[in-house]
């Protein structure tokens, strides 16, 4: 008898369990069909293909992820740019993402042949290996005169096999020439060629804390209003970095400990924190809430007072385009593009519970060279600032 009972014990749990999941389900598929709805974006055919791109040769999706084809509202992509010396990041990157990431390298002439080992290695010799042929889309750039010699089709690149020993630094042929890192085609390039509609262009070396992707589209899937606003929206993320032995930490509530115990810092604290700190920083750091649901922090148009801010945030691919006559040499490489999202009179809305960390390790300062570099770049940013007025038109609380 008792046996008996048991037996319907466990059937109306199980049956319980299951009208749960399904409950479950029919409310998410639901919201997510509100998602689709309220984004209203358009998907994008996931291919492999040549272009020309003002002086570039682009080649999209050259080794695409194993994801394939994704709706436009499905998830966030991370969208990025390097050379192939900054391939180590990719590991890290997805495990924290762990979502599509778009990435556009510029390999000019010989270090085409490095790049594509350095992919093929993180592909099958990587400890991320498997999420890396999951998620990562690599695209690769370079200048038309500097096509190389060869070039194989993807599926040929994808049948050879790499020797899994630590990949070994090549000649780095873009310095022996002289050539200009034009991160800004990069960013464009990687930003354009995302499937989903909402996409984070950040830079390589910044991983974000865990559960990003997935806790921005239930932010917006908790309000709704936020995709139906008037003013164009991007969400900045606070930006830190932690001593080169500590670990990247995955919640705010590490991140604080971290701070607390002076392991990790805002980012770039030494030597420009005016361009990294953006509004509200220490109270940022100072708040917490049990939920660590992703939600906005703080909304601010642009102002005068954060004029050297030079936020990554998730935005949209319709947000306007890097300026890709600056190059990274040069730095305040995203000026412009902050300066026209003001124009356009976007709002920033600081997110919380949501950061990023840079590849550990405490930056203390740039070389006099690149600073140098950095003086005449503000003084044609300065000039270009005439041609963006005519453009758009001025508002008083925009700066550069
Ligand atoms: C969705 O976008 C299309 C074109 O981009 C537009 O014609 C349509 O009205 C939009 N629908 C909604 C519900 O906003
Ligand atoms: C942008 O992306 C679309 C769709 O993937 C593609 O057709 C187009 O050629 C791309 N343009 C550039 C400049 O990357
Ligand atoms: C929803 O978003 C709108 C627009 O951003 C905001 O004004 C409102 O306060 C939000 N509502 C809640 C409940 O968070
Ligand atoms: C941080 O929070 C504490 C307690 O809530 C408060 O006393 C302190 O003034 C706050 N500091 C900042 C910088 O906001």
């Amino acid at each position: 008898m008792a046996k008996h009972s048991f037996q319907s014990l466990v059937l109306v749990l199980n049956v319980i369990a299951f009208y749960r999941v399904v409950a479950q389900w029919t409310h998410e598929s639901e919201s997510i069909f509100k998602l689709r709805l309220y984004m209203n974006c358009t998907n994008v055919v996931y291919e492999s293909k040549n272009i020309v791109h003002s002086s570039y040769w682009v080649m999209l999706n050259y080794v695409p992820a194993a994801h394939g084809n994704l709706k436009c509202y499905e998830s966030v992509t991370y969208t990025t740019h390097a050379d192939y010396r900054y391939l180590s990041n990719v590991g890290p990157l997805v495990k924290h993402w762990r979502s599509p990431i778009s990435l556009a390298l510029y390999a000019p002439g010989l270090d085409f042949e490095s790049t594509v080992k350095s992919i093929l290695w993180l592909r099958q010799c990587d400890p991320q290996s498997k999420l890396i042929v999951q998620w990562v889309s690599f695209h690769i750039y370079f200048d038309i005169t500097e096509i190389p010699r060869n070039i194989p089709k993807t599926r040929a690149l994808l049948k050879r096999k790499v020797w899994c020993r630590k990949p070994v630094q090549r000649r780095f042929y873009r310095l022996e020439k002289g050539l200009s890192y034009p991160v800004n085609v990069g960013r464009n390039i990687a930003r354009n060629a995302s499937l989903t509609h909402y996409v984070l262009a950040s830079d390589i070396e910044l991983y974000p804390s865990s559960g990003l992707a997935r806790g921005f589209l239930q932010m917006l899937m908790s309000n709704l209003s936020m995709l139906n606003s008037e003013t164009p929206n991007v969400y900045p993320l606070k930006i830190f970095e932690v001593q080169r032995s500590i670990a990247v930490p995955n919640t705010k509530t590490e991140l604080q400990h971290l701070l607390a115990k002076g392991y990790a810092q805002p980012f770039h604290m030494a030597f420009c924190s005016s361009c990294h700190n953006g509004p509200r920083l220490p109270e940022w750091i100072n708040t917490t809430d049990a939920s660590n649901s992703i939600k906005v922090f703080h909304i601010t148009k642009w102002m005068v007072k954060f004029r050297y801010w030079e936020p990554i945030y998730i935005g949209t691919k319709n947000d306007p385009l890097y300026d890709e006559r600056l190059n990274w040499e040069g730095m305040w490489d995203k000026k412009s593009q902050t300066l026209i999202l003001c124009l356009l009179d976007y709002a920033f809305n600081t997110l919380d519970n949501a950061f990023l960390v840079h590849k550990p390790g405490i930056k203390l300062g740039t070389s006099r060279e690149r600073l140098h570099k950095a003086h005449r770049t503000y003084r044609l940013l300065k000039r270009d600032i005439i041609d963006i007025a005519i453009k758009y038109s001025w508002r008083f609380n925009c700066a550069i």
